[in-house]
């Protein structure tokens, strides 16, 4: 019997999670994923949180509870009846029945807040861009497609700032990655370049050995556009990965290889050759129709989610054989 494996992808508000959960599901393959967003779980809808003075970050603005129950229904891999919210009239529309397939993965704001649903993933993910850059990803997104004016989104922010500093951003100290996209040059113009991405690797899932690619001789030309170092991150010892947007194919590839060294499925998919549609979007070989940092990021994740599913698999063998 194998379980769904579940990835947490948790942020402020347009921190970027929806992008990196699709392109996630394209390396898994769509058909294989079910996408969870906890903000189907607000427990108010736009009218009332507006009445009442409350923000949708607000734990008490949301059913966290019933989020927990769900979170570790899909992860026995039983259905749930899904509320849904509807960000376009601000309010809920009728509950939707959801069978997870074999990777799940939520996103949201609030999925790191109780240990509960803390124990239900497999991989954590947190999403921390500078503040600068979210600001001008949410005026974006959210004149865009959700119908609000610049000025109110950035009022929206700013009433917002004291539940994310209290509610939200403490959640990256449970994750196991933070992913941090970030300009680079504080102009915050990312039209002429790529982002660069900072990873911070905790100690609490092995990650692949990046090492290698300052004791394989090649430190020196990578030191440019890729760094591997040391340092602390709310108190604890972590690995930082940071690869530059402008980093070349070759560099990049060394990091890919690593990655991908003892995954089959991932080689395979990277390999642009035998598999040129998906190569482009999970892999950084050849060209690519986004930026090697996120193409990486997206690698890494899947990484962790396959080896989530191999060491789940190991273990449900030796519990037979033990029985
Ligand atoms: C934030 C979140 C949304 C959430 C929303 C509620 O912006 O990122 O996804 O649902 O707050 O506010 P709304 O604009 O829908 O009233």
């Amino acid at each position: 019997m194998t379980r769904p494996i579940i990835l947490g992808i948790v942020g402020d508000s347009a921190a970027g999670k929806t992008t990196l959960t699709r392109g996630i599901a394209q390396v898994l393959g769509p058909e294989n994923v079910t996408i969870i967003c906890t903000d189907d779980y607000h427990r108010y809808d736009r009218k009332q949180r507006a009445e009442i003075g409350i923000t949708a970050l607000h734990p008490d603005c949301n059913y966290l509870d019933i989020m927990q129950q769900h979170l570790s229904q899909l992860r026995t891999g039983q259905p749930i009846l899904k509320p849904v919210y509807s960000h376009k009239t601000g309010s809920f529309e009728p509950p939707i029945y959801i069978k997870p397939n074999k990777f799940v993965i939520v996103e949201g704001l609030l999925g790191y807040s109780t240990r509960g649903a803390r124990d239900s993933y497999d991989v954590k993910v947190y999403l921390a861009p500078p503040e600068p850059l979210r600001a001008k990803w949410k005026v974006k997104r959210d004149t865009q497609k959700r119908g609000y004016s610049e000025e109110q989104v950035l009022d929206e922010l700013t009433k917002r700032e004291p539940d994310s500093e209290q509610f939200i951003r403490p959640q990256r100290q449970w994750s196991d990655i933070v992913v941090s996209f970030y300009p680079p040059s504080d102009d915050m113009d990312e039209s002429n370049g790529h982002l660069n991405v900072r990873l911070i690797l905790r100690p609490t899932i092995p990650h692949p050995d990046f090492t290698q690619i300052i004791y394989s001789g090649d430190g020196a030309n990578l030191t440019s556009a890729i760094r591997l170092g040391l340092d602390r991150d709310m108190g604890k010892p972590v690995d930082v990965l940071e690869v530059d947007g402008h980093a070349t194919l070759e560099q990049v590839n060394k990091l890919e290889h690593i990655i991908c060294s003892d995954m089959p499925y991932l080689r395979n998919i990277c390999d642009r050759e035998s598999n040129p549609e998906l190569g482009k979007v999970a892999g950084t070989t050849g060209e690519t129709l986004q930026s090697y940092p996120l193409a990486l990021t997206q690698l890494l994740i899947t990484y962790h989610m396959l080896r989530a599913t191999q060491n789940h698999q190991l273990g449900e063998t030796q519990v037979v054989e033990q029985l």
